[in-house]
């Protein structure tokens, strides 16, 4: 199958990733269901895709119409089974945590058509694992955006053991439809995005603890020294420390290596609901 024959798809999840997935989608023309098990969440993605939107219409990204054609291309239900019935690309975006996400992978190889191709925006999760709880294995790739994604260009597009080339050259044309750029990497831990940045963030983690400067500090340090748009901590605090702490869970015990230990003050904030921008504070406090 190409992606030309992609024009339906369904986005399960719909938190921070999923809802802006859902936002691309749709601004390029296709017709989405977003899933959310959670109506709360669900009305909270809705209002939030359209908040985006007005702020590209404002900032004369797109124009009125593309906004209101991009909102009728959008359709949130609480039901998986309905939401991908007639889908040709599922991207599953629900919490990173092995054992949720391979019960999600069993469920829509359950309910998706069968030439649908089945995607997910995991960072660090073995697609390969999510590819083995279905009957679909070629059918099965990573798709991993970056937040927030209407602005973000890359796609990390990840090739399973089993994944073939016809999966892998529709996601990736459906990438470039979308605006963005993709790159090509292999099922390892972290791939390459969080392979380099979680040890940059739990280097971060372990300055503070050990007291070598204060957080600004560190921040302005790979601000102004290395021209990163966001230090460290503020990065931290925006992706979430849990997200983090999951992420870096994963590299250290599916590569194995002690570099990769996560920061106990990481676990420690995590622990006592200290999750970044989401809860209102993290290394930094956040009004809402
Ligand atoms: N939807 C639509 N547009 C948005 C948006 C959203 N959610 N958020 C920001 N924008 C737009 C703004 O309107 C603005 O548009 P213009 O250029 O047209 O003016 C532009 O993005 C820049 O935004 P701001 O002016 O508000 O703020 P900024 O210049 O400080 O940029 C930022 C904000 C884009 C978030 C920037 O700080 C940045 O790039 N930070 C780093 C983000 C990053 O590293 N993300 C990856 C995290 S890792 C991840 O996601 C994956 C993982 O596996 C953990």
């Amino acid at each position: 199958m190409d992606s030309l024959s992609i024009q339906r798809t369904a986005v399960v999840g719909a938190g921070t990733m999923g809802n802006g997935i859902a936002h691309v989608l749709a601004l390029a023309g296709y017709d989405v269901a977003l899933v959310d098990l959670n109506g709360d969440v669900l009305d909270a993605a809705t209002s939030t895709i359209a908040s985006n939107l007005d702020r590209q219409v404002d900032k004369d990204r797109i124009d009125a119409d593309d906004r209101d054609r991009a909102l009728d291309r959008l359709r949130p239900t609480p039901d998986t089974a309905d939401g991908v019935a007639d889908a040709d690309l599922v991207v599953e975006a629900v919490s990173e945590t092995q054992d949720v996400k391979q019960t999600v992978f069993a469920e829509l190889d359950r309910h998706a058509p069968d030439h649908a191709i089945l995607a997910s925006n995991t960072s660090s999760i073995s697609i390969t694992g999510l590819a083995a709880q279905t009957e679909r294995p070629e059918q099965v790739i990573g798709m991993h955006f970056f937040n927030p994604v209407p602005v973000m260009r890359l796609v990390e597009i990840v090739r399973g053991q089993r994944t073939t080339d016809a999966t892998f050259e529709a996601v990736d044309e459906l990438a470039r439809d979308l605006g963005k750029e993709p790159v090509e990497v292999e099922d390892y831990p972290g791939f390459v995005s969080n392979r380099i940045l979680m040890p940059m963030i739990n280097e971060a983690v372990f300055c503070v603890m050990e007291g070598v400067a204060e957080p600004e500090d560190i921040d302005t340090v790979m601000k102004l020294g290395m021209n990163h748009p966001m230090g460290p901590l503020t990065l931290a605090d925006f992706i979430g420390l849990d997200v983090c702490l999951d992420i870096l869970e994963v590299l250290h015990g599916d590569l194995g290596d002690d570099k990769y230990r996560p920061c106990p003050l990481l676990r420690r904030m995590v622990t006592a609901g200290q999750l970044g921008r989401k809860t209102g504070e993290g290394f930094f406090p956040y009004d809402e």
